[in-house]
Parts: C-alpha cells; structure tokens; sequence
C-alpha cells in the first residue's frame, strides 16, 4: 500500500534568521520563507541576541502564514510541526520553540524538534534527491565544525570537531581584523577571488598524525599578530592576497582532515553541510584532494545557510521512526550533537 505523502511545516530560528517551511517527504521543497536580520546586526559587528529575539517575534506569525500559502495547503493539512531546538541563542530560539509548541497544540498535530546541525545535513538531501545515508560529512558552521559518518537517516559517529573556534567563527573573526563586515565569511571568499593564496604563510594546525580534530584559534592570533606588526594601511593595501591566505589556511585543514577521514573510512560520498559550505575555495580544493571516484556533494548556496526547509526534511526522517516530542520540549541553547 503506497503512504500518503507528508508536509512538514517547520521554523528555524536558532541564530539571525527567521525561516519557515514547508517541504513534502523530506525531500521537496513546497515553500521556503527567510527573513533575514543581518543589515540590522551588521552595524554591531555582529549579532546582538536581545535583538534577535526581538525580530524573531516580529516576524515569525506572517513568515508562517506567508510559508503555508505559498505551499498551497493549509495549516489543517500539514502532517506534523517541526522546530529547530537547539543549540543556538536561548531567546531565539525559544521564539520558534513556543510558537511551535502552541500550533501543534492547537491543530493537534505532531511536534518534531530537530537538532540545528541535524537539519544542515538534511539540506544536502533536498538537494540531492539521490543522496542517502551511509557517507562522510563535514559540518562547517559558525557554531560547528565537525566530521561525522552518517551511518543511516539521524545516526551519527562523530570523527572529530573543533577544540575551540568554529570555521565560520574563523572567517568571522579574521574578517573583523581585516575591518571586513559581518558575516566575514562571504566577504573573505569573494575577496581571495582576486588574491593570492600563498602570499602569507598562516599555520594550519594539526592536532596529532591521526587526530581529526580541527583547531582555528592559532589561525586567527597569527592574523591578528601579523596585521598589528604591518604599517597603517597595509591590510587595505593587501586585502585580497590576505584574504585568499587566511582562506587557504582554514581550507587546508578542513580538506586534511576529510580526505584522511575519507580515506581511512572508504565512504565513496563526501557531503558538505552549514554556512561555510558555501565557501568556493573549500568545494574546489576538496573536490581534488577526496580519493578518485569519491562523490562530493554540497547544498546550492541559498541552502547552506540557515532554513527551516532543512528542518523539515530532518523532522521527516525522524517522524517516520516515530520520534516526536512533547509539549514540554524547551528550546536547548547548548544542546550536543548526540552520537546514535
Ligand atoms: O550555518 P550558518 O548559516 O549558521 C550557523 O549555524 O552558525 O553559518 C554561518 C557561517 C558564518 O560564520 C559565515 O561567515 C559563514 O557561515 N559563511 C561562509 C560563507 N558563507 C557563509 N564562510 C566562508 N565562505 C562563505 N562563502
Ligand atoms: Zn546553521
């Protein structure tokens, strides 16, 4: 007997977007709504978690409304209510948590809480309708940065992570030296285009011979030692070969640790998942360096960042194994990315 197809509303509201979504089997996307924050963060430098809350309130009712009409359905119709739980900024996300809570109350509709990093790497199966488990991921994100094998739908062994800064955080932080605006990442990409990327040497740490872990601390202090020692200017003066070899540093090490991975696991599909897997320089360096006949599969860009459509598809996969929360979930600003 064939299933009834299932729309999954979701709301992702973990850090400075707002999105909600609706997406059919975990796989296509029937709506996709995102408001964005970042021309108000920008004129911080970054962003201001009171301010965020506050957004989110403002926007999440209409984006909901906007989602499930663009969608062609009504709230009545949807399968189940899917909200990303954590980790993220507590006020946020609670603004996407409560109203979660209350629609699948009202509607008597199943609630899913998926993990942020979770839904990351659901985007990849949105965009590649062929894409399933087993295969290696790289989750590169302003928060994360962790290689996991994903075993199965929602089963995760963790291979390695960063020991303290984030790669997003890295190219947030080194853009802030070189007086780059928020978020740094896209700004430094599109920069080192025109750049060098062996015009400086910045280490690129590694963590023991075999170790998977990643370390972008070292990276950023020696950006930073080196820019203070230069005479006034010079960054401006350099910006795109300073750019392309802090760049290339971070990528480096991101690509190491997943070619090694690949190669001591014998995954044959590399996935890539999170903001910074827009990167051009990383897509390009991995796709050389993963061993010959290794499928390498990453989200169009407009999917790598923050989307409640990726929420969806991850609340999919979980809702078919049955698991779905209670009225008692609470947003989890911390919550660890659980090995299953
Ligand atoms: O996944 P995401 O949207 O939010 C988190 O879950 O953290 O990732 C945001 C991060 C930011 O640090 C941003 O600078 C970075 O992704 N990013 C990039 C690029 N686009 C976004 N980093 C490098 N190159 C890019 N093209
Ligand atoms: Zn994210």
């Amino acid at each position: 007997m064939r299933r009834r197809s299932a729309d999954i509303l979701a709301i992702e509201s973990s850090c400075d977007e707002t999105s909600a979504a609706v997406v059919r089997d975990g796989r296509t996307i029937l709506s996709l709504k995102i408001a964005s924050q970042i021309d108000i963060h920008v004129r911080y430098g970054g962003v201001v978690p009171e301010i965020a809350s506050r957004m989110h309130m403002e926007a999440i009712d209409a984006l909901v409304d906007a989602a499930v009409d663009e969608a062609g359905t009504t709230l009545c119709d949807v399968s189940a209510i899917a909200v990303t739980v954590g980790p993220g900024l507590v006020g946020a996300l609670l603004v996407g948590v409560s109203h979660a809570k209350a629609m699948a109350w009202a509607l008597r509709k199943p609630l899913v809480g998926v993990h942020h990093i979770e839904g990351h790497i659901a985007s990849n199966y949105i965009a590649h309708p062929d894409l399933v488990p087993p295969f290696l991921c790289l989750i590169v994100s302003g928060g994360h940065t962790l290689l996991a094998d994903v075993t199965d739908y929602g089963r995760y062994r963790v291979l390695g992570s960063t020991r303290d800064d984030a790669a997003g955080e890295a190219f947030d932080k080194g853009a802030r030296i070189l007086g780059l605006p928020y978020p740094g990442g896209v700004q430094i990409d599109r920069l080192a285009r025109q750049g060098d990327p062996a015009a400086f040497d910045f280490p690129r740490a590694k963590l023991g011979e075999d170790a998977l872990d990643f370390s972008f601390s070292g990276v950023k202090t020696a950006l930073m030692q080196f820019v203070r020692k230069q005479p006034e200017g010079f960054a401006q003066e350099h910006i795109h070969d300073l750019a392309a070899s802090y760049q290339q540093a971070i990528v480096d090490a991101l690509v190491d640790r997943t070619a090694a991975a690949c190669r001591a696991g014998g995954r044959s599909t590399v996935v890539l998942a999170g903001g910074v897997a827009a990167n051009s320089r990383l897509r390009e360096c991995l796709a050389n360096a993963l061993p010959t006949g290794t499928v390498l599969r990453y989200p169009p860009v407009s999917l790598c960042a923050d989307n409640a459509a990726m929420i969806a598809s991850a609340a999919w996969y979980r809702l078919m194994e049955g698991e779905t929360a209670g009225l008692d979930i609470n947003a989890s600003p911390g919550l660890p990315f659980a090995e299953t």
